[in-house]
């Protein structure tokens, strides 16, 4: 019996010591480095392009990277779970060292694409990559950023560098959070006329409803968006201003557990001012999604009527 306490002890003891070894390694190795292999694009600079990268700019990169002073120069990210670490978005005005006046536009659709920055560090789930986005939008957002619009001029303030937690450096090891290739094809977004299919560009390419209205961050499929753990059924974990979580909710047509018995004009009240039609106010861990349009809202919602529904029932802050 001794014996096989003592072997068992030795093994034990041995794992713990494996694992500490592991957990020193993830921690110093950081966020991986990759190359940077940036096509060769010059964005042409037009008003109907900076006008388009100005609405998707508002309607996207805003939600996370507009500061205090109202201008893309970064902020801490209130709502991600401490579990990631402490998250800040980068200043992406044009200043030439603390915003991204340095990134060619070929670096720039290399990152929005990949997830690999300028200096060859991925970015982890916290900045999104745009692998459905057309690559007219993706130009125009660009072309918007290389603007004369406020909100972009150059702001010298620091970016604060993310503190990734060691399961965010160790989710870096695994397949879900490695940096996506390059498109090998052109993208092209999906006619207008088309709702359902322009309805899912919007959810699944421009701002990604998908990504908190499903179940766990980690369980994400970039690539192929339906098949995310629990798609558009709720549940992941956000956290208010305050820090409290609060579970995204099913976006699916249940009935009783989604928003199936919701009319239009009611999501769109929803999504733009954080009413929901029983009259209570949304947490602001949903962004309010001011500048989607009539048209683009009533195709999200004609695409979401699509969607296979989940009956999963999220647990909602006013029922704690
Ligand atoms: C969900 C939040 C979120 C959204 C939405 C988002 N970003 Fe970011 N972004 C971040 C974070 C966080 C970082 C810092 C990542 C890091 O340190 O690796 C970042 C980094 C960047 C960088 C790298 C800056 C540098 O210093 O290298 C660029 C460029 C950028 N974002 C552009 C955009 C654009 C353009 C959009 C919209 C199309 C956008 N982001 C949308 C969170 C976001
Ligand atoms: C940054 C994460 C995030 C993004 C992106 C996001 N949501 Fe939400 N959403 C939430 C959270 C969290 C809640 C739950 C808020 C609460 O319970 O107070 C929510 C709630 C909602 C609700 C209310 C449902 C109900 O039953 O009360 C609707 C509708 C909704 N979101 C639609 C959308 C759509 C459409 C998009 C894309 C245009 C989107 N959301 C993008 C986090 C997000």
């Amino acid at each position: 019996m001794k014996t096989i306490f003592r072997i068992l002890g030795i093994l034990l003891g041995s794992l713990v010591v494996l694992l500490l070894i592991g957990a020193t390694f993830i921690h110093f190795r950081g966020i991986p480095q990759y190359p940077v292999n940036a096509p060769e694009v010059k964005v042409e600079l037009d008003s109907a392009r900076i006008a388009r990268g100005e609405h998707l700019a508002a309607m996207v990169c805003a939600n996370c990277h507009r500061g205090d002073d109202g201008a893309l120069s970064g902020r801490k990210l209130f709502d991600i779970p401490k579990m990631f670490g402490e998250i800040h978005s980068a200043n992406i005005t044009q200043h030439p060292v603390k915003g991204i006046g340095s990134y060619t536009d070929g670096e720039l659709v290399y990152l929005l694409r990949t997830g690999i920055k300028r200096n060859g560090q991925y970015s982890p789930t916290y900045m999104p990559k745009f692998v459905h986005m057309s690559d007219e939008d993706i130009y125009s957002v660009i072309a918007y950023l290389r603007s004369d619009a406020l909100a972009v001029q150059a702001a010298d303030k620091a970016t604060v560098p993310c503190k990734p937690s060691l399961f965010t450096k160790f989710l870096t090891m695994t397949p879900a959070f490695k940096p996506f290739p390059m498109p090998e094809k052109p993208i092209e977004a999906p006619d207008r006329s088309d709702e359902v299919a322009y309805g899912k560009y919007i959810v699944h390419g421009a701002v990604e409803c998908y990504s908190c209205h499903s179940a766990d961050f980690t369980k994400i499929n970039t690539m192929e968006p339906e098949k995310s753990l629990g798609y558009m059924g709720g549940g992941n974990t956000l956290l208010d201003p305050e820090g409290n979580p609060v579970l995204s909710a099913n976006i699916t047509l249940h009935p009783e557990n989604g928003i199936g018995n919701w009319t239009l004009t009611q999501f769109t009240q929803a999504i733009r001012t954080g009413q929901r039609p029983d009259g209570k106010p949304l947490s602001e861990a949903m962004p309010k999604f001011t500048v989607l349009t009539d048209e683009e809202i009533s195709a999200m919602w004609a695409f979401m009527k699509t969607i296979p529904v989940s009956d999963n029932k999220v647990k909602r802050t006013w029922e704690q």
